[in-house]
């Protein structure tokens, strides 16, 4: 099996399992990391003794923390919007449209870019000490990976609005209450409880999945993410992101000017 820098493989009674493994970094998801989820994701679909895709992060902090900051906090405009442009393409709409079921095991924080993962597969478990949450305002942007679209397709508009608005986490029994996530399991018992949910997938037809998949995804428009791409890259151009990812790096609260 390949080797890969930021993510680890595995396999197990048909199940393929992906941890994504930046721990110093939470997890956070720069450019390669993308890409090499892309490749493994790939790979274990068109694997056909592959019947379920188990995503979890390394450690016992984070799933993801998100995109990775430090990587595009100086980026124009155009780049920003080509950072979810590619993003959305390789690795979130990917997910979200793949024949194999993916499960989402949520094992700590999962924000920004990170909740956007959790979002876009097809089924999301926890973790009780799992933190959720799309802080991108905080930083002066927006969710760039799909997040305004699909937070609000998962727990409607009103709770999305608010969640995406104050940037603020929520917990995993609160995720639940929300239908944010399904289960929520002490984190010891995290990838068991994903085990035997993809053992419960795997009782039904493969070829049936896929159509179901196809056809729940077909209900949803695709000009959202446009805006949310366009409105992500204008948002580099503004002074409140410039200062939202310096306070970020310089770890002090931000003073945003509203420009
Ligand atoms: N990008 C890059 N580095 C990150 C990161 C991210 N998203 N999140 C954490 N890290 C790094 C930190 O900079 C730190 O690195 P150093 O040790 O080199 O300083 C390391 O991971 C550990 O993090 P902290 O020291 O901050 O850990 P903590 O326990 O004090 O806080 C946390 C944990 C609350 C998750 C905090 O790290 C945090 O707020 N992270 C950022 C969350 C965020 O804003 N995510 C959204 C990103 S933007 C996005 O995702 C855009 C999009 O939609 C496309």
């Amino acid at each position: 099996m390949r080797t890969y820098q930021n993510i680890t493989t595995e396999t197990e009674s048909a199940i393929g399992i992906i941890t994504i493994n930046r721990p110093k970094q939470l997890n956070a998801l720069n450019k390669e990391t993308i890409a090499e989820l892309h490749e493994a994701l790939d790979n274990f679909n068109k694997d056909k003794t592959i019947r379920v895709i188990i995503v979890t992060g390394s450690g016992e902090k984070a799933f993801v923390a998100g995109a990775d900051i430090k990587e595009f906090m100086y980026f124009n405009p155009v780049q920003g919007r080509e950072l979810a442009a590619k993003g959305q393409e390789l690795l979130f709409d990917f997910v979200e449209n793949l024949e194999t079921p993916v499960i989402a095991a949520i094992n700590g924080f999962a924000l920004g870019g990170g909740l956007e993962l959790a979002l876009a597969s097809h089924i999301r478990i926890a973790s009780d000490n799992a933190k959720m949450g799309l802080p991108e305002v905080s930083l002066g942007v927006i969710p760039g990976y799909g997040g305004t679209q699909r937070l609000a397709q998962i727990i409607g508009k009103g709770r999305a609005m608010e969640m995406i608005l104050t940037a603020e986490m929520i917990n995993a029994d609160k995720a639940l209450n929300y239908g944010l996530i399904t289960e929520v399991v002490p984190q010891t018992e995290l990838i068991t409880a994903a085990k035997n949910k993809a053992q419960k997938l795997m009782k039904n037809s493969p070829k049936a999945q896929s159509f179901a998949i196809k056809a729940i995804n077909a209900t949803y428009t695709k000009a959202g993410f446009e805006v949310e791409k366009d409105l992500f890259g204008q948002a580099f151009d503004t002074e409140d992101f410039k200062e939202g990812t310096a306070a970020f790096v310089e770890r002090r609260k931000a003073e945003f000017a509203g420009k």
